[in-house]
């Protein structure tokens, strides 16, 4: 583990333990155990799935199990359960938040859409069941442009809440939206000059960016993408090595699934621009606060459970179905 880091992993020999009754009462229980690319190596390397937004909604919509355990953040283990309003739904630890949903309290949301009776609200899926339900349609780093593309002609696009992907977005569609003002804490730690840096440092790696970063870094991308995409384009690059802008957790799949390729993980910085002690990498704080142990006893206790009010499910699943619909649309057919 370098320096910093926070997380502490298990000793070995208990992290197996750990794995194996996990996976028995996984099978007892008939669960599937859906992980985002940002959890801790020992989850994913129990999950069922690992994946994107994108893709672990897609697995959401088409399972066939009686319980959901998501091993993600509060809204990713949400738009499972509006997808499956009769499963249960688990979460580890129920306050794996996200700074991008905290940023647009639906109360805040429906007085903006009044403002304009002809607003399209197209919801990042980083956001609360509740903004869920006041969106038109949702969309992932996966599919923010096709979903953009596809969005009525006559509307004004109201895009919430994370305004560096909308505004990604609009340099990709040349649509004009109105942006909320949110951003993801951990994404926006990334500085063009340290990315200048690694570049001379490492002049034949290949520079990957998530859209959730400053416009400052996304100039500096060679390819800026979904984590899913990010996977991807390492595994069919002809490139050696490769610079990662996004959160750590990534780099378990790509060294996994890409194993004589080299990723660098992109240094952040504090407040003040001074390189933080000892780790650099930037983590999210949320998706780390799961934990194999924690992930034992929520299939133990069949707690924390997801609950919504069923006029919020109801709303919710709108948007979502949406959103799931149009992504399999064929591209180019908008
Ligand atoms: P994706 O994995 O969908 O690219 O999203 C990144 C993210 O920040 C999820 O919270
Ligand atoms: Fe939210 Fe950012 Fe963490 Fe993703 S990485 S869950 S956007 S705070």
């Amino acid at each position: 583990m370098a320096p910093g880091s926070l997380r502490r992993p298990l000793p070995p020999a208990q992290a197996e333990a750990l794995s194996r009754e996990i996976l028995a009462l996984k099978r007892k229980l008939n669960a599937v155990l859906l992980a985002h690319n940002y959890q801790v190596p020992e989850i994913q390397d129990v999950a069922d799935f690992v994946g994107d937004s994108l893709g672990l909604s897609q697995q959401a919509a088409k399972t066939s199990a009686d319980v959901i355990v998501f091993c993600g953040v509060h809204f990713m283990a949400e738009t499972a359960k509006i997808l499956n309003p009769n499963k249960r739904v688990l979460l580890p630890d129920k306050d794996a938040g996200c700074s991008l949903e905290e940023s647009c309290p639906a109360d805040q949301l429906r007085a903006f859409q009044a403002t304009n009776p002809n607003f399209h609200t197209i919801a990042y899926i980083n956001c609360s069941a509740e903004v869920k339900a006041l969106s038109d349609v949702i969309c992932t780093s996966g599919n923010a442009e096709k979903i953009v593309r596809a969005a009525p002609a006559d509307r004004d696009l109201l895009f919430v809440p994370d305004e560096n992907l909308g505004a990604w977005v609009m340099e990709q569609t040349g649509r004009p939206m109105t942006l909320w003002r949110g951003n993801c804490y951990a994404h926006v730690e990334f500085r063009r000059d340290s990315l200048l840096r690694l570049r001379e440092q490492f002049p034949d790696a290949k520079v990957v960016v998530h859209p959730e970063s400053l416009r400052e870094v996304r100039e500096l991308a060679d390819a800026i993408c979904s984590t899913e995409k990010m996977i991807a384009y390492c595994k069919a690059s002809p490139a050696r090595r490769f610079v990662v802008v996004t959160e750590s957790g990534i780099i378990h799949r790509m060294q996994k699934e890409c194993p004589d390729k080299e990723f660098i993980c992109a240094p952040v910085f504090d407040a003040l621009r001074v390189p933080t002690d000892g780790c650099r990498c930037s983590e999210c704080k949320f998706m780390k606060m799961n934990t194999l142990e924690k992930l034992r006893a929520c299939l133990a206790d069949l707690r924390p459970q997801i609950m919504l009010r069923p006029e919020i499910l109801a709303r919710a699943r709108q948007p979502i179905e949406r959103m799931l619909e149009i992504s399999a649309r064929p591209e180019g057919n908008t």
